[in-house]
């Protein structure tokens, strides 16, 4: 995968240095062609020859070493690099990289490099633990940066815990990993429901039910990450989209998030309903506080229009995925919620079982085509679950699902 790769390795100062020698080496033979940059700091631990014997390329030190007066060389391996390495990262990279500090050949590269970025950190258990460092990485995260989590064991520093760059191979393997998804479903709309609806009883109370919008901003996030233009219908959640790329539709009735998905649907290639739409709202809605009375009350409810089945009876080229939340006999009801409407998928999940269905990170799924194919995905997270429910959408749409 990573023949005639085109990639930047930035190497910073710390212990770990050394195994980044064996990380270029074996990029190297893996037939990728590598540049490597230096810090001043990561000098100190390895001679830049080392690197240059490893690699057969020069290695960059210097912003002001110009060696060829054609080119401006930092400028020139920016827009050269395919994908762009730092490892070993320290907290120091991190955060000039977050607060887009270019005071050197490496932070200046990475400024202007479009590249794909993965960043292996290395540090100190407590400095990989500091809310500076934490916060920074985040802020990389949702800018579309790639993280290669340390390992956990010995440090150089003598603590143990997490902060011991991962191994080489590890960081190849989960590059290689990435970049076979990254591009899934690139070119591909994506359209998808998520959380509760709220239907409005007066302007104090209302009925909704215990979605958290956990299971559809995983499959927004996943979908964001194997490459589609997201858009994602949220009803009332309280969690935010990590992906920069989500377009995201805030809603809060049912009447709302039909609006919302029809405005959408027509140009989506795959639509995915994993909210939980109320099934009824009341029929009359009070402008004004009702007021306690003595005895009962009886609020008459009516239907709202079930989305999932008006995209399905409509639907052109979309696949069209619903989710079941069942409680007893789920794969019976399960499928035929497909037949009724019109599905392509269904991904059924037993909302009373432990660790599935609502408000948790985790969910125990069956996921359920038109062609009668049936996957048990068990208890895993619900990130897990979504890029899973991606691979099979994805291999169907292959399979010529119409
Ligand atoms: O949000 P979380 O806390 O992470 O919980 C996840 C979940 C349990 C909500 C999710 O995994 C799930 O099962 N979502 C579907 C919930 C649901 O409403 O299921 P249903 O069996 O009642 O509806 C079947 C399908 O029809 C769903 O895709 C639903 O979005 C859709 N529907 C239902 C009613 C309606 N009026 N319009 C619809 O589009």
């Amino acid at each position: 995968m990573l023949q005639n790769k085109k990639i930047l390795l930035g190497v910073t100062g710390g212990i770990a240095v050394y195994k980044a020698c064996d990380l270029a080496s074996k990029l190297t033979q893996q037939g990728a062609e590598v540049r490597v940059m230096m810090t001043p700091g990561a000098t100190k631990f390895v001679s830049p020859l080392t690197f240059q014997a490893l690699t057969r390329n020069p290695v960059y030190t210097d912003t002001f070493d110009e060696k060829d007066p054609n080119k401006i060389a930092h400028i020139d391996i920016a827009d050269w690099a395919d994908i762009a390495i730092i490892a070993p990262a320290t907290a120091n990279i991190i955060s000039k990289i977050a607060f887009g500090i270019a005071d050197d050949m490496l932070t200046t590269t990475l400024l202007a490099t479009r590249a794909d970025i993965y960043i292996a950190p290395a540090m100190n258990v407590h400095m990989y633990e500091h809310p500076a460092v934490i916060e920074n990485m985040k802020k990389l995260v949702e800018w579309g940066y790639h993280f290669i989590e340390p390992g956990a064991g010995y440090l150089a520093c003598g603590y143990v815990g997490k902060g011991r760059l991962e191994e080489p191979e590890t960081i190849i393997k989960t590059i290689c990993t990435h970049r076979q998804h990254a591009n899934l479903l690139e070119g591909k709309k994506v359209l998808i429901s998520a959380g509760p609806t709220r239907e409005v009883i007066d302007p104090v109370r209302y009925f909704s039910n215990r979605s958290s919008g956990k299971m559809g901003f995983a499959l927004a996030e996943a979908a964001a990450k194997f490459g589609a233009e997201v858009t994602l219908v949220a009803g009332p959640v309280e969690l935010k989209t990590v992906h920069q790329s989500i377009k995201r539709i805030d809603v809060v009735t049912a009447e709302d998030m039909y609006q919302a998905m029809w405005e959408y649907f027509n140009e989506a290639d795959i639509v995915i309903k994993a909210a939980a739409v109320a099934d009824y709202r009341p029929k009359v809605v009070y402008n004004e506080k009702m007021k306690k009375q003595p005895g009962d009350l009886v609020i008459e409810m009516e239907r709202t229009k079930d989305i999932l089945q008006s995209l399905g009876e409509n639907k052109s080229n979309q696949f069209i995925v619903g989710f079941a939340a069942e409680t007893n006999t789920p794969l019976e009801y399960g499928k035929e919620k497909l037949r009724k409407k019109h599905l392509d998928a269904i991904v059924i999940n037993n909302v009373v079982e432990e660790g599935a269905g609502f408000a948790v990170d985790t969910n125990i799924v069956t996921y359920f085509n038109k062609s009668e194919d049936e996957v048990a995905i068990p208890l895993a997270t619900k990130d897990e679950i979504a890029e899973k429910i991606l691979h099979f959408v994805d291999r169907d749409m292959k399979e010529g699902w119409k």
